[in-house]
């Protein structure tokens, strides 16, 4: 493809609120963030995708106060469940950071400082509502009333949910702390502003909107807080917080904070600090930035490994790098206007562009709790585990625009069975047992030029497609170049041919037909590895490719050996589906919802997670006694891996046995006998994924070989349960 040198690209995408769980609405943003990523990096182009918890404000120091632990202690655990959960998602982070770190504090004052010296930040005295019980200010969002406009109780202090009036809380009647119940006194305290009515920050905003960093829809939105040329429309921006905060102290403020919303953006370029850090892409485990979790996923080609990364580079004014954010439509405020004044101002580079998407809605209507709608990633996790059907619906929806997307549940089911199994995964299956069967696994090289061009334009409108986040248009291609391969495929007839093989022409046009299909198949993987980054590598297996699929892989049709078969993907059953949706009602508490806080406020509050505590392992729970005590050598001697079930039948004469083709990576699967016939149907095993012991001593057994032992767990209750990894771990992986 393309000679010129690689782009250099920094990706984000918003930082997560630290108080509450990830769910299905967060997860359009990061899934399709995700997938640009990895376009860009098969592109060849230098890309790194960081992120970070959002972790200050006052929700989360009063929810941390009630769970009766410090916010440092909240913020670390729930960096770790939205740091598992994204990587369930195959959502694959350069570095996934926290707002609450030393870099960021350090990037976030030393911007604060350059603004000071320029002149743009303010105090000023302002009156606000304080908590006399709480000793503390109280954020709009804790100030609660009767609505002045139509007397509804138990109203939030900036609008009202019965009638839709935004006001300000002072004009509440009876106001009430949400806090302590007390009633709120007016006092003043100072505060620091950021002068965005300065006219340096006009003009600049002015021009920026102009400079096409915003889509179309958000440039005019733009232009409506900006408003008319000789208009002044923009107001100071209050930046800071009164004690008690949890957050950074202002430098040279004792008691003053910064407000979450002025340290959050900011946060992208901590992150990114702790990535040029890292510098050699070795992953290292402590929260608040941390490396891959699933295999390493390679950057461009003409990034070599371990060259140093400059954060500079990418930061500075006057920068030549590509710098992007995916954000929500709800936050285009905070990015539009305040990130790049304070950015501009502080001797920064401004965002390339801004990728604002819209609302995810579930079938047709916004998620909600009384409809078993509201899915957190978790209880996707729990019940469908494939997050790799989520990230093909969502692509086949996403087409960068700023409108929202639905998730219809029953379409889920039917789109993911159709053209994945049926279409995509098919075409493999079908065709790739003739040629391990009849051609000694050796495909010819594609002879067929016109099918050769029609991969080759493919390729080139798909590359479009991606680049300009049309992620629809993307995957329509690619299923019309599947649906071209599926129809040649049939009206062939090679399982007519197969028949006739002493036939030498049947036998060499049945050759032609199935070559020409796993060529196609090995081009669709290529193309589909940004959405299916797990699914399209093991398709590329097939093919013995490399791990690092590269765009200008894709056309490339020559002779070759295929790998036998591996089972793929598994039908979505809407069963689960359904499973989903009742485990996500039941978990609900008979709470009204109505007076649930949107999701804007500072006022967030944590969603009730859907997972019910283990039960304790107390009496009546009788556990067979504990063996002797072993050391870490003994332990390490025992190679556990991950392993991926390709294949299980059942073994002709063998009472309890199942027999097992795994895959661990090897050029070769295994064959492993187990003794889990009694509890498993073969047809459920297959493409899983389970741990094995991969340095047992071979066995020969009476049906053959056992080169190998699956785990499984069984106690004094009846049972057998075979043990499964988190998703996103890969065949061949040490079990440690
Ligand atoms: N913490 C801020 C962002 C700070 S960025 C410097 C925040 N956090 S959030 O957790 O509420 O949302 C994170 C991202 O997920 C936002 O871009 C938001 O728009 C997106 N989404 C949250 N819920 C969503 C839906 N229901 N649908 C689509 N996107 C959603 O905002
Ligand atoms: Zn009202």
């Amino acid at each position: 493809m393309s000679s010129q040198s690689p782009r250099k690209i920094l990706v984000t995408s918003a930082l997560p609120y630290a108080n509450g769980s990830i769910h299905l609405g967060h997860l359009v943003e990061y899934i399709q963030t995700d997938i640009w990523v990895r376009f860009q990096k098969m592109q060849g182009n230098e890309c790194h995708y960081v992120c970070a918890d959002d972790t200050h404000g006052t929700p989360i120091m009063l929810r941390a106060e009630k769970e009766g632990i410090t916010p440092e202690q909240l913020i670390a655990r729930v960096w770790q469940e939205h740091y598992d959960d994204f990587a369930a998602f195959h959502v694959q982070f350069d570095n996934y950071g926290s707002t609450n770190s030393a870099e960021n504090k350090q990037c976030a004052q030393d911007i604060y400082r350059t603004l000071k010296a320029s002149g743009l930040i303010e105090v000023r005295s302002i009156e606000q509502y304080y908590d006399p019980v709480k000793n503390m200010f109280l954020p709009d969002r804790f100030i609660k009333g009767e609505c002045p406009k139509c007397h509804a109780k138990d109203q939030y202090g900036d609008n009202c949910e019965a009638c839709g009036a935004a006001y300000a809380p002072t004009d509440l009647i009876n106001p009430f702390s949400a806090v302590s119940g007390a009633k709120p006194e007016l006092r003043n305290s100072d505060h620091y502003f950021f002068k965005l009515s300065a006219d340096t920050c006009q003009q600049f905003l002015r021009e920026w909107t102009r400079s096409g960093a915003l889509q179309a829809e958000a440039a005019n939105k733009m232009q409506e807080w900006l408003g008319a040329e000789d208009e002044n429309k923009l107001s100071d921006w209050d930046i800071s917080r009164d004690a008690p905060y949890f957050g950074f102290e202002i430098p040279d403020a004792p008691g003053k904070y910064f407000y979450v919303w002025l340290d959050a953006p900011v946060g992208y370029m901590g992150s990114f600090k702790q990535l040029c850090a890292k510098n050699t892409l070795t992953p290292s485990p402590s929260p608040g930035g941390r490396g891959e979790q699933e295999l390493p996923l390679p950057l461009g080609e003409g990034w070599g490994e371990g060259t140093p990364l400059n954060f500079d580079d990418y930061w500075k004014q006057g920068s030549d790098t590509e710098l992007y954010h995916f954000i929500g439509k709800d936050i285009l405020y905070f990015h539009a206007l305040f990130w790049p004044a304070m950015l501009q101002h502080a001797g920064f580079r401004t965002p390339t562009k801004l990728f604002a998407h819209g609302w995810l809605t579930v079938n047709g209507t916004k998620m909600s709790k009384s409809r078993g709608t509201f899915i957190t990633a978790r209880s996707y996790v729990d019940h469908i585990k494939n997050t790799e059907y989520l990230r093909y619906y969502y692509a086949a929806k996403l087409n960068g625009s700023m409108e929202d997307l639905d998730l219809n549940l029953e379409d889920f089911v039917a789109k993911v069975n159709s053209d994945l199994i049926g279409k995509y995964v098919n075409i493999a299956s079908r065709a790739s047992g003739f040629i391990t069967k009849h051609f000694d696994g050796t495909i010819q090289s594609l002879a067929d030029e016109k099918f050769q061009i029609l991969i080759n334009e493919t390729r080139g409108r798909v590359a479009e497609a991606y680049e300009a986040r049309d992620y629809a248009k993307a995957v329509r291609e690619i299923m019309s170049l599947a649906d071209h391969i599926n129809a040649d495929f049939d009206s062939s007839k090679p399982w007519e041919k197969a028949k006739k093989l002493d036939d030498a022409g049947a036998k060499e046009l049945l050759h032609i037909i199935c070559s020409k299909a796993l060529h196609g198949f090995k081009a669709m993987s290529l193309m589909l590895f940004p959405v299916l980054p797990k699914t399209a590598r093991a398709g590329l297996g097939l093919f013995r490719a490399g791990n690092n699929p590269q765009w200008h892989d894709i056309g490339l049709s020559l002779e070759q050996k295929i790998n036998t078969y591996a089972h793929l993907m598994t039908r979505l059953d809407p069963e689960l589906i359904k499973a989903m949706v009742a485990a996500n009602q039941e978990s609900l508490k008979p709470a009204p919802e109505s007076h649930s806080p949107t999701r804007h406020a500072e006022a967030q509050q944590h969603q009730p997670s859907p997972l019910a505590p283990l039960p304790p392992a107390g009496e009546g729970n009788m556990i067979a006694p504990i063996a002797e005590t072993i050391s870490i050598d003994d332990f390490s001697k025992i190679d556990l891996r991950v392993a991926h079930i390709v294949n299980a039948e059942h073994v002709e004469g063998a009472e309890k046995l199942l027999k097992l083709t795994l895959d661990i990576g090897e050029e070769k699967p295994r064959t492993v006998f187990a003794g889990i016939k009694s509890a498993y149907d073969p047809e459920k095993l297959k493409g899983r994924m389970t741990v094995m012991v991969a340095n047992l001593a071979p066995r020969k057994m009476k049906f053959g070989m056992s080169e190998g032992m699956v785990l499984a767990a069984s106690g004094e209750t009846p049972g057998l349960f075979v043990l499964s990894p988190d998703d996103g771990a890969m065949p061949g992986m040490r079990i440690k």
